[in-house]
């Protein structure tokens, strides 16, 4: 089975429908999104539409709980709590009700998916989470492989199997292109960002798991920066989120 995992499209329509159009023709079984759909781009609402379309399931964001008055605008900084107002005002009621109704975390087929950290966290971010608790984690988690997005990076920590490496945490950046698991190791794999990039790379991010191969691989894709940046322009998000695009 492959498995395509997208995060934190972040209302970027452009971003993601080349994302869509290169899982369309990379023999995906199914498709994933681990929250962050909204805030930053000027499309949140086309965004939303093209995951009830397809049917894409999909966990709570902190951009999601922001717009729906369940985090504190404090929680963000001042140029996030400008595009989390603009944001709310962009949705239509039908649309806050789907983020609504979104799971802070999925267990499917013996893998996790949830935003910040498992197993169930939205607001936590990778990066700040100490080797202590990713191994307290690791040891109490069911799944092989848990998914998360946040960081905007793409990244791989690994725990436990036979290896060399045994039973010590590592962490590494997940490169573009194809990467081969351990078959007895646990990973945590922080799936990039599709819609607002924060690696010095312009072009949008996703991860694919072929359960098969036992293998992820990072894509790389382009897309229409210029339109987006304009468009981010237009709604009067901050001119920030437009420049960082590139
Ligand atoms: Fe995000």
């Amino acid at each position: 089975m492959r498995v395509a995992v997208v995060t934190d499209i972040h209302a970027n329509l452009e971003a993601f429908k080349e994302v869509l159009a290169d899982i369309d023709r990379s023999g995906i079984d199914s498709v994933v999104c681990l929250g962050d759909i909204v805030g930053y781009g000027p499309d949140p609402e086309g965004v939303v539409d093209l995951l009830l379309e397809r049917r894409i399931p999909c966990v709570m964001g902190n951009h999601e709980l922001g717009v729906l008055g369940r985090l504190n605008l404090a929680w963000f900084n001042i140029l996030a709590q400008q595009s989390v107002l603009i944001t709310r005002s962009l949705l239509t009621l039908e649309a806050l009700g789907y983020l609504a109704g979104l799971p802070a975390s999925l267990s499917l087929a013996g893998s996790l998916y949830v935003h910040g950290f498992p197993p169930d966290s939205i607001t936590t971010y990778l990066y700040s989470v100490s080797d202590f608790r990713l191994r307290k984690v690791f040891t109490t988690l069911e799944e092989r492989i848990s998914f998360v997005g946040h960081t905007h990076l793409l990244e791989i920590i690994g725990f436990g199997g036979e290896s060399i490496t045994g039973e010590s945490i590592t962490h590494a950046p997940l490169r573009k292109g194809v990467t081969a698991l351990e078959p007895d190791r646990k990973y945590i794999v922080n799936a990039g960002s599709v819609g607002q990039p924060r690696d010095g790379n312009r072009n949008a991010k996703y991860v694919i798991w072929d359960t098969d191969q036992d293998a992820l691989e990072a894509r790389f894709i382009p897309y229409d920066v210029a339109a987006t940046a304009e468009k981010i322009r237009q709604a009067g998000l901050p001119e920030l989120f437009a420049r960082r695009l590139w």
